[in-house]
């Protein structure tokens, strides 16, 4: 699979590189601008090797199934026009912008590019053909480039025209196509993680968030790679009740109880659960709190683990060798219920000599938020990419289409 820096002779050629600018966003204002950080190195590359850059990315999302003013309203929140400004801030130079995603706006600014030149489309889901990796649609992207580069990580587990569609014309062509710097650092990082050396044994997986049903095949995958999988967030609830316990008012997913059951039964001690919890008589508005047990009491909602599994997860974060974490510990956005996600930042920090990922998404937010960011080997860019990647053994199509 070639990298961006081993792509011949792009001095002067249109190089189309896919990245992953769907940053949160707030009334047109950037809230985080790291996954704009996390392209520079693959995009000033091709500056420096006088290439015309073309960049595109999707954006939140955008129902093209919806009324018309319903999908208007959701272009114009999902407008890539400050990612551009950005984009120019951090390059400290003139970043150009297409206000369209295809047609003759976008040819002639292409048309109108010099060497070095950097272009960014529009919001790629402002098509509807994007995610349904639409056949005509992937033609007029592919016939805007001379050269692919893939480095939106985030959106590798996505099969759609920008991710898919186009660097397959463009193989099929016999045009180069290659992976950017961030696309190689995740998956470096990432394979680690899947394919498992016996040097990085004990390897312990942590698992928080909602769903049980979200991570059901990573749950699979994980129990024939891991040594333990500690299970904390909402997900340990349906667990908890599967196992015969009280969860109050616990957000539970009942159709999942049965599989619960199972899993922890064969998983044979691999899976971790919490034996204490953080409770509150609400989630938002809550006036009462406090520690709980096993078992929740009637009009009390599990919002964190409890002081004794923040023990319990740290003293087996120990004696790992290699972390996988993917999800909160708990309802992290209120303050009173920080403590069991902090205690796993605290636990990773303070481990010497071990490899640890953060897997993106809602714990990468955390990390930030809590100033652990640098305690980690690697945080993802991308929480469903990163999941995708241990599910699927290292494959994910954006990638795999480049090889
Ligand atoms: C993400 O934020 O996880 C990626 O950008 C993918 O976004 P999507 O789930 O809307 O495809």
């Amino acid at each position: 699979m070639l990298a961006v820096n081993e792509l011949k002779d792009i001095q002067g050629k249109r190089v189309l590189v896919r990245v992953d600018f769907n940053v949160p966003l707030k009334e047109g204002a950037i809230r985080d601008d790291n996954r704009v950080v996390a392209a520079l190195p693959t995009i000033q590359e091709l500056i420096n090797k006088g290439a015309k850059v073309i960049l595109f990315s999707h954006l939140g999302k955008i129902k093209h199934k919806e009324a018309p003013e319903v999908i208007e309203a959701a272009k114009k929140k999902n407008n890539l026009a400050p990612v551009a400004k950005r984009l120019g801030e951090l390059l400290k130079k003139d970043v150009k912008f297409a206000n369209t995603t295809r047609g003759s706006e976008v040819t002639s600014l292409v048309n109108s590019l010099n060497n070095g030149d950097v272009l960014l489309l529009q919001n790629t889901r402002y098509e509807k053909g994007e995610e349904k990796n639409d056949a005509d649609l992937s033609k007029d992207w592919a016939a805007l480039a001379d050269a692919y580069v893939m480095d939106a990580f985030g959106s590798a587990h996505r099969a759609h025209a920008s991710t898919y569609g186009v660097p397959e014309i463009l193989k099929k062509e016999g045009k180069q196509v290659a992976i950017g710097y961030l696309v190689k650092k995740e998956v470096d990082n990432l394979m680690r993680c899947v394919e498992v050396k016996d040097a990085d044994r004990p390897y312990i997986a942590i698992l928080g968030g909602l769903k049980v049903s979200d991570k059901i095949k990573v749950i699979e995958s994980l129990l024939k790679k891991c040594d333990k999988i500690l299970i904390g967030g909402a997900m340990a609830y349906t667990f908890q009740k599967a196992l015969g316990h009280k969860i109050g008012t616990s957000p539970v997913e009942n159709d999942q109880l049965e599989y619960a059951m199972r899993c922890f039964k064969e998983a044979n001690g691999k899976i971790v659960l919490p034996v204490d919890s953080m409770v509150a008589n609400g989630f938002e508005g809550w006036t009462e709190k406090k520690e709980v047990g096993l078992d929740i009491p009637d009009g009390f909602q599990g919002m964190d683990i409890g002081p004794k599994t923040r023990e319990l997860f740290a003293s087996e974060i120990k004696k790992a060798k290699m972390i996988f974490w993917n999800g909160p510990m708990g309802v992290f956005e209120q303050k009173d219920f920080q403590e069991g996600t902090i205690s796993i930042c605290k636990a990773v920090a303070s481990l010497n000599n071990v490899f640890s990922v953060c897997g993106g998404g809602d714990s990468a937010a955390a990390i930030k938020e809590f100033g652990y960011k640098d305690k980690f080997s690697h945080v993802s860019t991308g929480g469903g990419a990163s999941l995708e990647m241990i599910e699927n053994d290292g494959h994910l199509p954006g990638v795999d289409i480049i090889k």
